[in-house]
């Protein structure tokens, strides 16, 4: 079994559910009902980068001393590479930001990984893979955006699905431990073909704290991108 294989079989498909689209005034509870799942994804907007504002440092602090399970932070910001190492200090164990902002990918990933977490790169529907192929040695895990980032509850862009596969073939050639996340429109509906495309780890705000039971469903969507994967 080659290095993937081995990282595919130990971790295999995780859930990472959004608080963007939980209730603001009760995060703790929030984080609460998806005690289930692998992550807690954190949408960090600072109104440049994309046209909304949510949250920053200081609350992804006291999400992290909250959350039952580890924070994955996606960073929707301008300048990461002088803002993210402070989300790394605050505690979360995953930290992403995107290519489109950043100056100096390497650097940043180094210092990142460095701090003990995760580095994640990130690609707006409309930015290729191919040009940072190289660099995926950098990084734990690429984000695919599976629509433009700012706002939860978007309809979920198929047009994303061949960069997501062209990210995996990427990933499997190399033989390195790369996870592929997708985020945006990620639901019982399309998850099955992120996971199909080689997606791994799926981000779901609306489908998870949209449901009665999020708890369930979790478990719902774990089930229906493992019995995709398999085929
Ligand atoms: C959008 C954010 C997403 C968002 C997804 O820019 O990055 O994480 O919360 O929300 P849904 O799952 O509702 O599309
Ligand atoms: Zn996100």
């Amino acid at each position: 079994m080659d290095r993937r294989g081995i990282a595919w079989s130990l971790v295999g498909i995780q859930i990472s559910p959004s608080i963007l689209a939980s209730d603001f005034a009760r995060l703790a509870d929030e984080l609460g009902r998806v005690a289930d799942a692998d992550w807690a994804h954190v949408d960090v907007m600072d109104n440049h980068f994309v046209p909304n504002l949510t949250l920053g440092q200081p609350v992804v602090e006291a999400l992290v001393k909250a959350s039952p399970i580890p924070v994955d932070c996606h960073l929707m910001i301008e300048n990461p590479d002088r803002w993210a190492p402070g989300y790394a200090e605050a505690g979360a164990r995953s930290v992403t930001f995107h290519a489109e902002a950043v100056a100096a990918p390497v650097r940043l990933a180094r210092q990142l990984r460095a701090s003990g977490v995760r580095a994640g790169l990130g690609l707006k529907p409309a930015t290729p893979i191919e040009p940072y192929l190289d660099l995926l040695p950098e990084f734990d895990m690429i984000l695919v955006m599976t629509v433009e980032p700012g706002f939860g509850a978007q309809p979920f862009l198929d047009v994303c699905l061949p960069k997501v596969r062209r990210t995996r073939d990427a990933i499997r050639r190399s033989g390195l431990d790369v996870w592929v996340q997708v985020d945006g429109g990620v639901s019982e509906e399309t998850i099955g073909r992120c996971a199909e495309a080689g997606a791994d780890v799926f981000v779901a705000g609306t489908a998870v704290y949209g449901a009665g039971d999020a708890a369930e469903r979790v478990h719902r969507l774990r089930e229906l991108a493992t019995s995709a994967h398999a085929h």
